[in-house]
């Protein structure tokens, strides 16, 4: 098992209303990470008020021997509200890279990646690893949020992103309307067998997208699923989700350590 580490942080700003980009100085082992692991993470000493928190990676890069890890939040209880008040030189307690991240294809020419509010975190670090490890592929992005000032990522996504497409439940930017209904008109365009799509964020989203995704071969696309965890790494059973083993047969499964990601076929998302 990973030892939980005390890291500093190097940096952290507030970047859109509510949205924190926190900056990491981590152990050498985080270069290994692959998009779509997680972090866990709790204020220094384990004194804190609250158990850790799961965050994506949302980057890593080196300077000289030191390995930096992002980590991009929105705040939304105690434990976030708690870390947007750190500043640099803090010390938190990591651990990590944990969990499975996404598989892509060395074969894939065209990956579309759909984004809920912060879901984008792990799916901003996949578009930068496919821009990176397998040139001339097409990443298309889309990246949804309730209005246009709850968009967190956009600056990012615009740089390493063949295409970024809006929506917008209010309609003040980009499509009116669900993240997946903008998909929706896209489909056509994701026919081929080198295409993945790739997505996180709230689960009624997720649930529509799988609907829309209904028919498509298994392994067409792949989610992150963002249950609620205490430890992180398969100890306390606390966050089981419904994954259908064998395609027919239900099996409880831990989130932390078989996911996050599964194959959206093989996701119950219940009602
Ligand atoms: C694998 C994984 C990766 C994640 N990556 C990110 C990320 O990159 N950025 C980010 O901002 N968040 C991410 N999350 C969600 C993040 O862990 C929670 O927002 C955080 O734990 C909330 O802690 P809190 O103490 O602030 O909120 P709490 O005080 O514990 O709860 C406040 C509210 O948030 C809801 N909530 C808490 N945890 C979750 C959760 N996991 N999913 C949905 N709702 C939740 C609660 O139901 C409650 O309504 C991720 C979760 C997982 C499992
Ligand atoms: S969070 Fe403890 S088993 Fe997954």
């Amino acid at each position: 098992m990973k030892p939980e580490t005390c890291a500093k942080i190097f940096s952290q700003r507030e970047t859109v209303k509510g949205h924190f980009l926190m900056i990491v100085k981590a152990p050498v082992s985080f270069r290994e990470a692959i998009p779509g692991q997680f972090i866990m993470v709790r204020l220094e000493g384990g004194n804190s008020p609250f158990l850790s928190r799961p965050f994506s990676i949302y980057s890593i890069y080196s300077r000289g021997d030191d390995t930096f890890v992002e980590i991009f939040y929105k705040v939304v209880g105690k434990g976030t509200d708690a870390f947007s008040r750190l500043r640099e030189g803090a010390s938190l307690d990591i651990l990590g890279p944990l969990g499975r991240g996404f598989d892509v294809p060395a074969s894939c020419r065209k990956v579309a990646l759909v984004a809920g509010g912060i879901g984008v975190a792990p799916l901003s670090f996949l578009a930068q690893r496919c821009g990176e490890d397998i040139p001339g592929t097409e990443v298309i992005c889309y990246l949804g949020a309730g209005s246009s000032e709850a968009l967190a990522g956009l600056d990012r996504l615009e740089k390493i992103c063949s295409t970024v497409e809006i929506s917008t439940d209010d309609g003040s930017r980009g499509y009116h309307g669900s993240v997946t209904g903008l998909l929706k008109r896209d489909m056509d365009l994701y026919a081929d067998d080198d295409t993945r799509i790739y997505s996180c964020g709230p689960r009624p989203m997720l649930r529509g997208l799988q609907e829309l995704l209904k028919g498509r071969p298994p392994g067409t696309c792949q989610v992150s699923l963002e249950e609620r965890m205490a430890c992180g790494i398969g100890a306390c059973l606390g966050c089981v989700a419904r994954i259908r083993s064998d395609g027919e047969k239900g099996g409880m499964v831990r989130v932390c350590k078989e996911g996050p990601v599964f194959d959206i076929d093989r996701v119950e998302f219940g009602e």
